[in-house]
């Protein structure tokens, strides 16, 4: 459907207008993520050759910037006005990784409300989120962007946060467009380095990768970014499979797609040609516009003077963009946004801060209890050790431009504020790392690992002397914010080196130790995790991170989080995910080495820790599974119902788990693969009966001719607390 209001705006403009809004600038003054930043904006916006811009934010700032667009060009076009908004605007929550560990819908979902409140409050109208991209690969660093390895948990979260961002109205005053990225397969770049090339068949594409992004889009996603990688060997800001065959005709999207940041510019060193033939291919591909490398506006009237292109191909980008901008209603009043009271009472609230509370300590997940050393008592000597543990530049995470980390809380503070009766004492113990040279490239944004200038055996001596005349110690190690995000890709996941050593001298003491463990991404921590310690893994939470530690360490809330990555035992396992093929030489169930199956020689198949995994302080039993039906026909629901049973000594939350394996069908099947969850509250000693429904479409999978089909046979359900779950039940699909 056209929109008359853009038809008609349509005929007024000339090619240049046209082009002019198909181009995206930033003016600096934020974090550019790559080389180019542009130049003359102002004078551009006034002369009708910027669509939108990124990077600015306040009423004022966006005002100003607004009304040169409306003021000063010729057709008063107003701006779409971008931000990466990815994990809070000013009041930052955790992660998306720690986000998707709650596996909470409806959590997820307020939170991306109460960031476009605040960003919208702030002149935003359009956030480049959510990342949706699949990741099985830990040593990628944007892995903690995302919701991790799963493509069925990674649709939820997608559809939950294009609700929250966009509402039900998106010309409403809280809302905001949103653009779901990195279209396509970003996750998944060879040897998990950053924009590395990727290569995947199309059955593993639409099976395991493409649903997050499809997702999005049937949740009414506004737009899309194009990643930087190539699909099938060409590079995805001008794929025309992708940007037009798969996502326009085939997922019947109807918004507009944007590059990524001088995407387009980089199909040059790709192979692709120079920037007029790549911004001619991209353009009749099916991008919309440019973000930041001016290759659209510099090259498409040549490209239209050399019969390249046509005028249409212009027109049908530019009307998409228009109409962004109309549906934002910012053709009704482009300063809606612009209410210079909203940034007070929306931003940085009493009630926002409590939600990102709440939203970390569900983020939390218990990888291990040692004597049930956790929660501790609010009393006593606590021993705070750890280069993480008084860090206020650490707290915030990776990607969270707008967030301000002077005003996180940290861990120290937090415990301060939860356990006020307690003895607290805090020692370093360590630096995040003694290499240098990689604190050089970690630092490579310009901060947050701080070198100690003490000897690194000062340190350590100052936390064990600690440690020794204290009852408990909590270590709080990991990584640094940097040390995971865009362009922070790690060969090595472990610990680092120095803080390896102070967990071992921790422990040596015979202190009973907590490790609160910091990191974007999963780790690989077998020595740790074979030592006599309790271990909670808490990612980067946000700006309420101590407190929300705190609640969780001193039990005011029992812990429910569950891993949404695999954690490999070594690096050497990766790519590592639950859904993983049987092949036809399946390794013995017992784990021990077999020759000639398909199994390594010097260590298991079986990650540390399983997709799903995470402790409660409670414990529960699940028992009595029964299917509703053992036989159904193509287009029937099937449900699942077990017994839970909370048998410890606290209240808790536990997420019950259903992965389904088809057994037999005509491409080879996934061992098992998650097609349902859901998130029970339980009293103490008290017992649910939870009922998971499959629908025909969870039974349904992309065969060989890349249909959506699903294939009689027998199929197993295994319903249980991770994705190990051992209780199953089978029926017949006739
Ligand atoms: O939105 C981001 C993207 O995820 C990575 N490159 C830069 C974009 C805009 O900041």
């Amino acid at each position: 459907k056209q929109i008359p209001e853009v038809e008609q705006l349509l005929q007024k403009m000339t090619i240049e207008e046209k082009i002019g809004q198909l181009n995206l600038l930033t003016p600096g003054g934020g974090v550019a993520t790559g080389e180019v930043v542009s130049e003359n904006v102002g004078a551009k916006i006034k002369t009708g050759q910027v669509g939108g811009l990124f990077g600015v934010a306040g009423p004022d700032r966006v005002r100003k910037a607004q009304e040169l667009a409306v003021k000063e060009s010729r057709l008063g076009i107003p701006l779409l006005i971008g931000s990466d908004v990815i994990h809070g605007y000013k009041t930052t929550y955790p992660i998306p990784l720690g986000l998707s560990s709650t596996w909470d819908m409806d959590l997820v979902r307020q939170a991306a409300q109460m960031a476009a409140r605040e960003a919208t409050a702030d002149g935003i109208n359009w956030n480049f989120s959510p990342m949706v991209d699949i990741a099985r690969d830990p040593r990628w660093g944007r892995i903690s962007e995302g919701a991790g390895e799963d493509p069925y948990l990674g649709s939820k979260i997608a559809e939950a946060m294009v609700k929250g961002y966009q509402g039900e109205d998106l010309a409403a005053v809280h809302t905001m467009l949103a653009c779901v990225k990195h279209l396509a397969l970003y996750g998944a770049a060879e040897a998990g380095r950053d924009y590395h090339t990727v290569d995947m068949g199309k059955i593993k594409m639409f099976n395991q990768y493409l649903p997050p992004y499809k997702a999005a889009i049937d949740a009414g996603a506004a737009s899309v970014m194009s990643s930087f990688n190539d699909v099938d060997g060409v590079p995805a800001t001008g794929n025309k499979w992708l940007l037009t065959d798969l996502l326009r005709t085939q997922w019947g999207f109807d918004g507009f797609v944007v590059s990524d940041y001088t995407s387009l510019n980089e199909m040059v060193p790709h192979g692709l040609g120079d920037l007029q033939a790549v911004s001619a291919l991209a353009l009749k591909a099916g991008l919309d516009m440019d973000m930041v490398g001016e290759g659209f506006l510099t090259t498409l009237k040549k490209s239209l003077d050399e019969g390249k292109i046509t005028a249409e191909d212009i027109t049908k980008a530019c009307r998409r963009v228009l109409e962004a901008k109309y549906i934002s209603g910012l053709f009704e009043d482009p300063y809606k946004y612009l209410d210079s009271k909203r940034p007070k009472n929306d931003i940085l609230t009493k009630e926002n801060r409590a939600l990102a509370r709440k939203l970390a300590t569900r983020s939390f997940v218990l990888l291990k209890n040692h004597n049930n050393l956790l929660p501790l008592e609010k009393k006593g000597k606590i021993a705070l050790i750890g280069p993480l543990a008084d860090s206020r530049e650490n707290m915030l995470g990776t990607w969270a431009p707008t967030g301000d980390f002077n005003l996180a809380v940290t861990i120290l503070e937090g415990f301060n504020n939860v356990a006020s009766n307690a003895d607290i004492k805090y020692a370093k113990g360590a630096n995040i790392s003694d290499d240098v040279d990689f604190a050089k490239n970690v630092n490579a944004l310009g901060r947050r690992i701080t070198m100690d200038e003490r000897s690194p055996e000062a340190m350590l001596k100052e936390a064990v002397d600690l440690a020794k005349t204290s009852d408990v110690v909590v270590a709080v190690v990991g990584e640094a914010t940097e040390m995971s995000g865009e362009s922070s890709s790690r060969t090595d996941i472990s610990i680092p080196d120095i803080q390896k050593k102070l967990i071992k001298a921790l422990v040596e003491t015979g202190k009973p130790v907590a490790l609160v463990l910091m990191s974007g991404r999963p780790l690989t921590i077998p020595e740790e995790f074979d030592l006599p310690v309790s271990i909670l893994q808490v990612w980067h939470p946000g700006v309420e991170a101590g407190n929300a530690i705190a609640d969780v360490v001193f039990g005011d809330y029992n812990p429910s989080g569950k891993l949404t990555a695999t954690w490999p035992v070594n690096v050497g396992q990766i790519p590592i995910y639950h859904s993983t093929k049987v092949t036809g030489r399946p390794a013995p169930e017992s784990g021990e080495f077999q020759k000639f199956r398909s199994n390594y020689l010097d260590a298991p198949n079986a990650p540390l820790l399983p997709f799903g995994y995470g402790l409660s302080y409670t414990t529960f039993d699940y028992s009595n599974l029964r299917l509703n039906k053992k036989e159904i026909h193509q287009g029937e629901a099937i449900s699942a119902t077990v017994t839970i049973t909370n048998t410890g000594n606290y209240d808790g939350e536990e997420v019950v788990q259903l992965y389904l394996r088809d057994v037999v069908r005509s491409i080879t099947p996934p061992k098992r693969q998650l097609k349902g969850f859901q998130k029970v509250m339980l009293k103490k000693g008290e017992r649910k009966e939870v009922t998971i429904t499959l629908s025909p479409d969870d039974l349904k999978f992309y065969n060989a001719q890349l249909e959506f089909v699903s294939e009689p046979g027998e199929f197993e359900v295994f319903v249980g607390t991770n994705s190990d779950a051992e209780l199953s039940e089978t029926f017949t699909l006739k």
